[in-house]
């Protein structure tokens, strides 16, 4: 058998961990750094001269002055919001009801769930994004259209089917029976394939009933190994609007919680407006939060707490549609926005690890993307930090690799992705 060998060289940022808790001393940079790759994992990483001299019959990409960086980790986007992103004027339930469910009501068409979700995947990688954490409709052709497409790319995703059987159009609700049938049927056809990962879905307590809730709960116990992705007091009509449905619940984490859908592979997509009980539960099982920041601010929910990283794992997220870009750049610039309207200045370094790192850790997959080093897998976003005349005349003031690299982060898009790597081979820009 060949082994697939490439060096690829220009600068190199490795991050051992959250420079949040380690420092950003922690963080190393390479100005003339390299990556070895060897079939589609990292082998190593470091100093070109020294990789160029130990193994010099590999083949060798030099992205020049580009960084090179983990690939990006988007950990809560819905794909079928694809079409209608940049919808205007509405809050959020307004804004589900006028836009989303009407376009989401389309994949029952498997030929528009896979030009979508082919679309999307497209956007994904123009972007320098190569793992998403998806929602997908009721409509279990919606999960298989998603999966097949990120198959044949060869993608780490993970995704759902989104459960919903009340407070929904007739024809996007399903039953607690069938949402737990179809949910474990897809589960059992896609969990495990190839790079894929299944994610038990309910969409949020208003659109389940506690019977669904409660029969997806017992899915989920009965397959610990999967994750499960909700949504968690994004807005403050929605949690009015959940103290109504669940007259017993003790705040919003407890209707899932009492319904067997709190635990350490939970995701709570937002988490924006919390009590204190509902953050030490969050922090006491171990779970993950998702921040969404241009979501929060396109709709209008609120303004996350950062601070919520130094009790549990916070992933960082376009939300897609809700979220008015695909781009994480714009997701980190965003996020920035957010730390300093709570008095924050989120440090480039951290913007980067959530977007990278940080997200991997939320998804429970840090062991195998997120970081630049042995045995990771190679999936890779090469950044110019030049890509635009305005931000390439801010970047020749620049004296360390942060302040070279947070005028991208601020105002860069799609054309500051270089190059895209999955599992270690080049990904055209499209
Ligand atoms: N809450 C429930 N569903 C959704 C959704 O699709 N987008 C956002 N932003 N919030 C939600
Ligand atoms: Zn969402």
């Amino acid at each position: 058998m060949t082994v697939a060998e490439r060096l690829i060289l220009g600068q190199v940022l490795c991050f051992e961990g959250d420079p949040r808790k380690l420092g950003v001393e922690s963080v190393r940079h390479e100005t003339h750094g390299a990556v070895l790759i060897r079939d589609g994992l990292i082998a190593e990483v470091g100093e070109a001269r020294a990789l160029r001299a130990a193994h010099p019959e590999v083949p060798v990409t030099d992205h020049g002055a580009d960084l090179i960086l983990p690939g990006f980790i988007d950990a809560h986007v819905h794909y079928p919001q694809t079409a209608m992103i940049a919808s205007w004027g509405k809050r959020l339930i307004d804004w589900l009801n006028s836009y989303t469910f009407p376009e989401e009501a389309r994949f029952d068409d498997p030929a528009y769930a896979a030009e979508i979700a082919n679309r999307y995947l497209d956007l994904l990688t123009a972007n320098g994004t190569t793992t998403a954490a998806s929602y997908c409709t009721i409509h279990p052709t919606s999960v298989d259209a998603f999966f097949e497409a990120a198959q044949s790319r060869n993608m780490r995703v993970l995704a759902g089917k989104t459960c919903m059987d009340r407070n929904a159009p007739d024809n996007l609700r399903d039953t607690a029976q069938s949402a737990y049938d179809d949910s474990r049927e897809l589960l059992r056809k896609w969990h495990g394939t190839d790079r894929l990962s299944y994610v038990i879905t309910p969409r949020f307590s208003p659109t389940s009933s506690p019977e669904q809730l409660s029969a997806l709960g017992a899915l989920w116990a009965e397959h610990p190994d999967c994750l499960m992705q909700t949504h968690l007091s994004e807005q403050t009509d929605e949690i009015t609007w959940v103290r109504d449905l669940y007259p017993d619940a003790r705040d919003y984490l407890d209707t899932y919680e009492s319904h067997g859908l709190l635990g350490e592979r939970g995701l709570y997509g937002h988490a924006i407006h919390l009590e204190p009980r509902e953050i030490d539960r969050l922090a006491d099982v171990g779970a993950a939060v998702v921040h969404c920041p241009t979501s929060n601010t396109f709709i209008g929910s609120g303004l996350f707490d950062m601070a919520l990283a130094d009790r549990m794992p916070v992933g960082l997220a376009t939300d897609t549609g809700g979220g008015s870009s695909f781009s994480m750049l714009r997701t980190m610039a965003a996020a920035y926005e957010i730390g300093q309207l709570r008095g924050h200045a989120l440090h480039p370094s951290e913007l980067l690890w959530r977007a990278t790192g940080g997200s991997a850790e939320a998804l429970h997959l840090s062991d195998k993307i997120g970081r630049l080093a042995p045995g990771y897998e190679a999936d890779l976003c090469i950044l110019s930090l030049t890509s635009t005349p305005a931000i390439a005349q801010r970047a020749t003031r620049a004296d360390s690799i942060w302040e070279a690299v947070f005028p991208t982060i601020m105002m860069g898009d799609d054309r500051a992705i270089a190059c895209t790597y999955i599992a270690g081979v080049p990904v055209k820009r499209t």
